[in-house]
C-alpha cells in the first residue's frame, strides 16, 4: 500500500542503499525505468492539483479556519501555502487535509519570486480585490510551452469596476467596492472564469459570466464559494449568475479526485497492456476520455467511485483533438501521445487549446517514436517498441507522457528534472511501482 507521504524513498549514492528521507524531494531528482512490465493492480487517485489551487485562495474571502480535505500533497500546493503564508494566512497541512486560519492577512501582494513559479498564484488577484479593494499581483511569466496571457482576467475586473495599472512587471488592481457586471469573455478561460467568480461574490450587485469554463475544478470552486455564503446560480454550466453579498463566512469542503492523474495512470495501462482498477475517481469527469480509450480497443468498466481498463495486446490508433470541458482535455494531449507512439496505426492529435504545447515530442523521439508537427497538429505513426534513453522534462503533463514512454520502451529511460512531475503527480513513483513498474528516483548530479 501507498506509504505516508511523509517520506520518500530513494537511493543513496551508494546504488543499493536506501535512505529515507524527510519529504524535502532534491530539486534535480531523476527516475530510471526499466521498461517492459505490464502494469496491473489497483491505485487511489489523489485530490484535483487543480481544483485546490481555486479552492486555497478562494480562502481569504473571509476570517476564519477552512479545512480543505482531500488535497494532493504535491510541489504546487505547497507553492500556494507559502504564497498565502506570506500573506498572512497560516496554513497546516496534516496528511490530506490542509487547514487555512485568515484571520490575520496583512499582505495583498503576490511577489514575482513565487508567481514565477506557478501561474496559478494569479488566482489571488480575485479574492484580495474582491474583499480588501487591493491586489498587486506579478504578472505571470509565460510556462514551458509559450505564453500564456492574463488579459481575459484583467478585463473581468475591469468589467467589475477595477482600476488596473501594470507597473514593473506587476499588476495593481484598486477598487472602492467592486460591482456587478456582465461579462462576456471571448475564450472559455479556467483561470480567467475563477478569478471573476471570486471577484463577483462580494461586489455590490448582480454579476453575469458569460461563456465561463464548466471543468469540474471550476464548478468545485462554485460550491466552495457558496458553502462560503455566497449566491450563485447555474453552477455546471457556461452562464453563473451571481448576486454579490456583504460578506462570507469560512467553509470546509472535500476536494474532488483529479481527472487528469487518474487518465494518466489509464494512459500507462493501456500503454504497457495491463490491467489496472483506479480507485476514488469520477467517472463522470471522463466520458470523453474513456470513449477514446474503449476506441483504443481498452475493456473500460465503471462504478460510483472506480474505474477498471484492461487493455487490449496493441492499441489502435485512435484520433483526439483537445477541447474544453466535457471535450478531451489539453492536460492529457501528451499522455495520449505516447500511447499512441506503439499503436498500430497512425494518429493524428490536434491541441485546439494551446497550439504550441509539444514540448514532450523531441524527447519521445528520443526514444524513438515517429512524429511529425505541423502548427498545433501532430501525426503520430505507431511503432513496436520504443528504445530507452535519457529524456528531459519541461512541463508537467509533458514529463508524465515521457514516463509513459520509459513504461514502455526496451531498456532504461532516465527522466531527469522530475520536479516538474512533482508539481502535480503525488508520489508517482511509488505508486507506479504499487503497480509492478520497475521505476526509481535516484538524486541526479546530472542536469
Ligand atoms: C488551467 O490553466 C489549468 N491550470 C491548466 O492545467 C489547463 O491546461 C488549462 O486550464 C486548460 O484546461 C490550473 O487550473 C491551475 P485557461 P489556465 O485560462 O486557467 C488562453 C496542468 O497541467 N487565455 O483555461 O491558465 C490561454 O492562453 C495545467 O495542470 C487567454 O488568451 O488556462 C489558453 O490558450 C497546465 N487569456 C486558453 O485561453 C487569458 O486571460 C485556455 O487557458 C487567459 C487564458
Amino acid at each position: 500500500m501507498l506509504r505516508t507521504l511523509l517520506c520518500s524513498e530513494r537511493i543513496g549514492p551508494v546504488a543499493g542503499t536506501v535512505t529515507i528521507t524527510a519529504d524535502a524531494q532534491h530539486h534535480m531528482d531523476k527516475f530510471i525505468i526499466r521498461g517492459g512490465n505490464r502494469l496491473s493492480g489497483s491505485v487511489a487517485v489523489s485530490g484535483a492539483k487543480n481544483a485546490s489551487l481555486a479552492l486555497m485562495p478562494a480562502t481569504l474571502l473571509a476570517d476564519g479556519v477552512c479545512r480543505l480535505e482531500n488535497t494532493p500533497r504535491l510541489r504546487d500546493i505547497t507553492t500556494m501555502s507559502t504564497l498565502l503564508e506570506t500573506m498572512g494566512v497560516e496554513v497546516r497541512h496534516p496528511g490530506t487535509i490542509i487547514e487555512l486560519d485568515t484571520s490575520n492577512i496583512r499582505s495583498y501582494e503576490a511577489p514575482y519570486d513565487l508567481v514565477k513559479k506557478m501561474r496559478a498564484s494569479f488566482y489571488v488577484l480575485g479574492p484580495l480585490l474582491g474583499r480588501f479593494g487591493y491586489a498587486k499581483v506579478s504578472y505571470p511569466g509565460g510556462c514551458a510551452w509559450g505564453p500564456r496571457p492574463v488579459d481575459l482576467h484583467l478585463k473581468a475586473m475591469q468589467k467589475l469596476g477595477a482600476e488596473i495599472e501594470i507597473e514593473a512587471g506587476y499588476v495593481i488592481a484598486k477598487a472602492d467596492r467592486l460591482r456587478g457586471a456582465d461579462i462576456s469573455f471571448d475564450i472559455s478561460s479556467v483561470g480567467a472564469t475563477g478569478n471573476a467568480l471570486m471577484a463577483a461574490v462580494l461586489a455590490k450587485g448582480t454579476t453575469v459570466i458569460r461563456n465561463a469554463a464548466t471543468e469540474p475544478e471550476i464548478t468545485q470552486l462554485a460550491l466552495f464559494l457558496q458553502r462560503m455564503g455566497a449566491h450563485i446560480d447555474g453552477i455546471g454550466g457556461n452562464c453563473l449568475v451571481i448576486e454579490g453579498v456583504e460578506t462570507l463566512h469560512s467553509a470546509n469542503d472535500k476536494n474532488i479526485p483529479d481527472r487528469i492523474e487518474a487518465g494518466t495512470y489509464l494512459a500507462a495501462a493501456a500503454a504497457t497492456g495491463g490491467e489496472v482498477r483506479l480507485e476514488r475517481v469520477d467517472p463522470s469527469q471522463l466520458t470523453v476520455v474513456l470513449s477514446k480509450f474503449r476506441e483504443a480497443g481498452c475493456e473500460i468498466e465503471t462504478g460510483e467511485d472506480h474505474v477498471t481498463l484492461r487493455a487490449p495486446e496493441r492499441l489502435e490508433a485512435v484520433n483526439v483533438t483537445t477541447a474544453i470541458y466535457p471535450g478531451f482535455p489539453t492536460d492529457m494531449q501528451a499522455q495520449w501521445m505516447a500511447m499512441m507512439a506503439v499503436a498500430q496505426g497512425s494518429t493524428v492529435v490536434t491541441d485546439t487549446v494551446y497550439f504550441d504545447r509539444f514540448n514532450h515530442v523531441p524527447e519521445l523521439q528520443r526514444l524513438g517514436a515517429h512524429i511529425d508537427v505541423t502548427k498545433n497538429t501532430a501525426v503520430i505513426h505507431g511503432l513496436d517498441r520504443l528504445t530507452g534513453a535519457t529524456v528531459m522534462s519541461t512541463d508537467l503533463r509533458a514529463s508524465a507522457s515521457l514516463l509513459i514512454a520509459g513504461l514502455v520502451a526496451k531498456g532504461n529511460t532516465e527522466v531527469l528534472r522530475v520536479y516538474h512531475i512533482d508539481r502535480g503527480y503525488e508520489a508517482i513513483e511509488l505508486k507506479l511501482r504499487d503497480l509492478g513498474a520497475d521505476i526509481q528516483r535516484v538524486d541526479s548530479e546530472e542536469y
